[in-house]
């Protein structure tokens, strides 16, 4: 199954690129710009990575971003993810980058931009990876903060695919950014937000309600209101769950008490993702890979993930259709194979 795993060809859709800082680079770029981190050592940074909650793990996410200055940072950051990404068959990805948190540093909107976007086209040129980048405004500031973000963010348009939220949820509600939102749909981005991570069910249809999202970042908290689930079921709109998140951010206790199996057996349109993988142990195939032992997911349901993937993406359809027709070769060729392994045995 873990051969399956990482042969499956997949989409990621959840996944913050400052989240893939992994500390030997973070190591590498403080030396570079000169700037001390607060770790002597990569291992003791490493044993730093035990949080109780997301705003424990928030404290230690916005201190890495601090070694993060020119462009050649953004570049090198990004590049290894993508790097990562492809040998775990990742076939596309939708970025999200976090542009709050580094022009409140004083690091220019452009400098982000052109090195994560740098990263991105070389990651086409030479690993055959298609990307989108999606831009989140931070929660936890006023809604004037996102106001200025998307000014900027206006005259970069044709780099940025979408708009979405992250950051602390619980007392920041969708409701707070519903006029920021309304003016990013009618710039034309389709927009996504975290939800149900730690904040309850009603952000989950404030998010749907108020800005009026295309998806839901996590979700997990949907399943504590059965007619939201029957609505985001009926609605088709997308889950993209992050098992090691949870499980490291005490979302849900142990990955056996996931509710993966569930949300997939009650029709919701889950993907499977990594959101912060340096920081939660695990890139995506980890994360198949644990929820497939736990909850011992059988290979139409780890298919169905990947193909809620592409589904879910912001592709075109001829796009995503390319991408389903290899994955139906692919989940074909794996069935043909075993059958003739059983037949031999
Ligand atoms: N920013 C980075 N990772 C996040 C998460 N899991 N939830 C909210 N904001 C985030
Ligand atoms: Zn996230």
């Amino acid at each position: 199954m873990k051969a399956f795993i990482a042969g499956l060809p997949k989409a990621e859709l959840h996944v913050h690129i400052e989240g893939t800082f992994e500390p030997e680079l973070m190591f590498d770029l403080a030396g570079r710009n000169g700037i001390a981190l607060p770790y002597e050592s990569i291992g003791a940074l490493k044993a730093a990575y035990d949080f109780s909650n997301l705003e424990d793990f928030l404290a230690l996410y916005y201190q890495g971003m601090k070694v993060l200055l020119h462009e050649q940072d953004f570049h090198d950051l990004t590049w290894a993810y993508l790097e990562r990404a492809r040998t775990d068959n990742v076939r596309h990805a939708e970025i999200f980058f976090d542009p709050q948190g580094h022009t409140r540093r004083g690091v220019a909107f452009e400098t982000v931009l052109n090195g994560i976007w740098r990263a991105l086209e070389r990651g086409r040129r030479e690993l055959g990876l298609t990307t989108k980048l999606i831009l989140c405004f931070l929660r936890d500031l006023p809604e004037e903060d996102a106001e200025r973000c998307l000014d900027m963010a206006l005259a970069h348009k044709a780099r940025i695919a979408g708009i979405g939220l992250d950051s602390t949820e619980v007392g920041n509600p969708p409701a707070k950014f519903e006029g920021v939102f309304a003016r990013a749909r009618h710039e034309g981005f389709p927009c996504v937000a975290h939800a149900g991570e730690e904040g309850p069910a009603a952000y989950v249809r404030e998010a749907l309600d108020l800005l009026k999202v295309a998806r839901i970042d996590h979700g997990n908290r949907a399943l504590d209101d059965t007619d939201l689930v029957a609505r985001l079921v009926r609605e088709g709109v997308p889950l993209t769950v992050c098992p090691l998140s949870n499980l490291r951010l005490r979302v849900v206790a142990e990955a056996k008490d996931h509710p993966l199996k569930a949300m997939l057996g009650k029709g919701l349109a889950v993907t499977v993702n990594s959101d912060d993988p340096a920081y939660f142990g695990g890139y995506i195939n980890d994360n198949y890979e644990v929820m497939q032992e736990a909850l011992d997911l059988s290979r139409e349901e780890i298919v169905t993930l990947a193909r809620n993937s592409f589904e879910a993406s912001f592709l075109s359809r001829a796009k995503k259709d390319a991408h389903l027709a290899r994955l139906n070769d692919y989940a074909l060729a794996a069935k043909s194979s075993n059958r003739s392994t059983a037949a031999r045995s």
